[in-house]
């Protein structure tokens, strides 16, 4: 729990200020956009954060471009399966690529280039739910 919680939270907060250091236009959008839901408020609170479209998107693209997940933790096949060539024999432990997923430029255009857009509800839908996986999938997907 520990290193699935805090470690993450670090890593990803460490690049998501990386990425937006040398962003100004990017630090304004998300300063008017919190601005414009605290008015009249004295105090920042999460939700004006949490609600803010670019800081999600920002947060999504810095989960992208450098998860702290780097590779799943294994799975074990349950059964034999055929991926492309490959026959893989039930019992076998697999661990998914999930970085390397998400800078394929197969799945993401120009995927070494930080574009938030990628991240628009339009863009969002273009997007198969397994190039982009974060907090991983199917039953042990992140709790938090
Ligand atoms: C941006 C932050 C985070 C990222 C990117 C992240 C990512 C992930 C990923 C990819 C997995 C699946 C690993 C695997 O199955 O191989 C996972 C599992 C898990 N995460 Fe997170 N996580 C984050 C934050 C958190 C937080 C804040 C908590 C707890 C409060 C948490 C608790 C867990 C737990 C307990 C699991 C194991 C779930 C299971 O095996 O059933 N994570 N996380």
């Amino acid at each position: 729990m520990q290193f699935a919680g805090a470690d993450t939270s670090r890593t990803i907060s460490q690049s998501f200020i990386y990425f937006l250091s040398d962003k100004p236009e990017l630090q304004a959008k998300i300063l008017e956009e919190v601005d414009a839901r605290i008015y009249n408020k004295s105090l920042i609170d999460f939700d004006a954060l949490f609600n803010s479209e670019y800081f999600n998107m920002m947060t999504k693209e810095s989960l992208r471009r450098f998860n702290p997940f780097v590779t799943s933790s294994p799975r074990k096949l349950t059964q034999d399966i055929t991926l492309g060539n490959l026959k893989l024999k039930k019992g076998l432990n697999l661990g998914f690529p999930v970085l390397t997923m998400h800078l394929m430029e197969k799945f993401h255009k120009d995927a070494l280039s930080f574009d938030i857009t990628r991240h628009t509800p339009e863009n969002k839908l273009k997007q198969t739910k397994l190039t982009f996986m974060p907090f991983f999938a199917g039953k042990r997907i992140c709790i938090g």
